[in-house]
């Protein structure tokens, strides 16, 4: 069957030819539009050499990351080594500068111009879970007309307008499309030159970073001066493994890592933020689902309330809110982190990146702590400079000027399901989700399957703090 495919579509693609060689110069133009969809991508591009290609893995500084991205570098320049290639550049982007920043990219585009822009042709952005096929990934990019303005990318977009938005697009939401990174996404070398020199002038318009992805793809596509995300099949988030794979340049390894045991819940100890009005709509939530699922577990509230019971931190609450937590989920994930570390794990967000801001873990989506960040906290002294600060962006400030890196997870989230595109939420085991309205919190949580359905399981409660294996005494 597939020779007989073959066969046909090389008879095919010969006849045309003869057709386009004798028609005439009008005819030939006509044809030519009719007949190729993809008028820039060349079936026969010059050679393209596999060095021309900057791969910069999306790496961080926590050395559970460092090695993740370190295997994920030896995997390419092995495979770029038996396709007997000279080795292309691959970079870690934790490495190529002290600026905690750089993980919004556009500070680093500056950089990738003037130490590539003259000798290379583009630049492939890698997340640590991606993996590649290196010879399809190559056949792929020789498709396209280099010295033109492309973003690649496998696209997502939103199906209502959401909050991590900014609300964007509200009056048609799916029309934006935004790379999903775990597949990998690639910049031509002359929209990095352009783009590193508008970083330069214009700084960026938010001072949040929340959502990458779609800031990146809003600030290359500029209302419509640049090039919008060209969706490209082979970059695909599937399973390595997944039959519908075949074709695939990029697939994605699990999203939930797991390195030996579970953490014991005996280590894990469980601070649940709330407030005296929550304490009858949302605790009552907490106890009946998770509660039971932690060995230490505590209320912190602005009110003590001996039948929960909360201890009375003497602080006023100011309203941020609820987030669901999946222990067990948790308990496998921080088996890849050493508690000896001081590591301040979530969904990362940024703060006037541009312009040298810092990066904090954002509180709605749960913080985790291990003991030794904990202690380095401590001792730094460092404190809320006003009740009503937003406790996760000073927990940012303590931890930036401690030099402390965040840890970024995909798996924690700020907002609820149905703010993520559902293509995203697809290759991931979600940890945690904040600021659920309208369903039955509790039905949720215990409707659970193993795997992201698209259906939403959370449940409310106050910011939550994780520490792992925390001192009692
Ligand atoms: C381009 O130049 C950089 C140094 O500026 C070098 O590291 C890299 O290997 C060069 N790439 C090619 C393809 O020559
Ligand atoms: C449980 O989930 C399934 C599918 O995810 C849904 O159809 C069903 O209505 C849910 N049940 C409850 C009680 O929420």
């Amino acid at each position: 069957m597939m020779l007989r495919f073959g066969y046909k579509a090389a008879a095919f693609t010969f006849l045309s030819l003869v057709a386009f060689t004798s028609a005439s110069r009008d005819e030939k133009e006509k044809v030519s539009k009719v007949q190729d969809p993809f008028p820039d991508r060349l079936p026969h591009e010059r050679q393209l050499y596999l060095r021309e290609v900057v791969f910069v893995i999306q790496s961080q500084r926590n050395s559970f990351h460092v090695q993740r991205a370190q295997r994920l570098r030896a995997d390419l320049l092995s495979q770029a080594e038996a396709l007997q290639e000279s080795l292309p550049a691959v970079l870690l982007l934790h490495t190529l500068s002290e600026n905690e920043g750089d993980w919004s990219i556009l500070p680093l585009l500056p950089y990738f111009s003037s130490h590539f822009g003259e000798n290379s042709s583009w630049v492939m952005f890698l997340e640590e879970e991606t993996s590649i096929k290196l010879e399809k990934l190559h056949r792929v990019l020789k498709t396209f007309e280099r010295r033109k303005e492309w973003f690649l990318g496998k696209p997502l977009h939103d199906e209502e307008s959401t909050i991590i938005h900014h609300y964007a697009f509200a009056e048609n939401p799916s029309a934006f499309k935004y790379p999903d990174f775990s597949a990998g996404w690639a910049l031509s070398m002359p929209l990095v030159n352009r783009l590193s020199n508008k970083v330069q002038e214009q700084p960026l318009k938010s001072d949040f970073t929340i959502d990458l992805k779609h800031e990146v793809a809003l600030y290359i596509w500029d209302e419509g001066k640049g090039p919008r995300l060209t969706a490209v099949p082979e970059l695909c988030t599937l399973p390595e493994r997944s039959p519908q794979a075949q074709g695939c340049a990029t697939t994605v390894n699990t999203h939930s890592p797991l390195c030996g045991e579970p953490v014991k819940r005996e280590d894990i100890f469980v601070a649940v933020k709330t407030c005296k009005k929550f304490h009858i709509e949302r605790v009552p939530v907490v106890k009946k689902t998770w509660e039971k699922q932690a060995s230490h577990l505590e209320y912190y509230s602005d009110h003590a309330d001996p039948s929960i019971p909360t201890i009375d931190l003497g602080v006023p609450n100011t309203d941020r809110g609820g987030t669901d937590e999946r222990l067990p989920r948790l308990q496998a994930l921080l088996s890849c982190y050493d508690p000896t570390e001081p590591v301040f794990l979530g969904e990362r967000y940024g703060y006037g990146l541009g312009q040298g801001g810092y990066s904090y873990i954002t509180g709605g989506g749960g913080m985790v702590f291990t003991r030794e960040a904990v202690v380095r906290l401590l001792a730094s002294g460092c404190k809320c400079y006003s009740n009503d600060a937003p406790d996760d962006m000073v927990l940012g400030m303590c931890f930036n000027s401690l030099r402390l890196p965040v840890t970024h997870s995909p798996l924690f989230h700020q907002a609820r399901p149905d703010d993520y595109a559902r293509a995203f939420l697809a290759h991931q085991t979600p940890i945690s989700f904040h600021k659920h309205w309208n369903v039955d919190p509790i039905a949720v949580f215990h409707n659970e399957t193993e795997t992201w359905t698209g259906h939403p399981r959370d449940l409310w409660s106050c910011s939550v703090a994780f520490m792992s294996r925390p001192s009692f005494s």
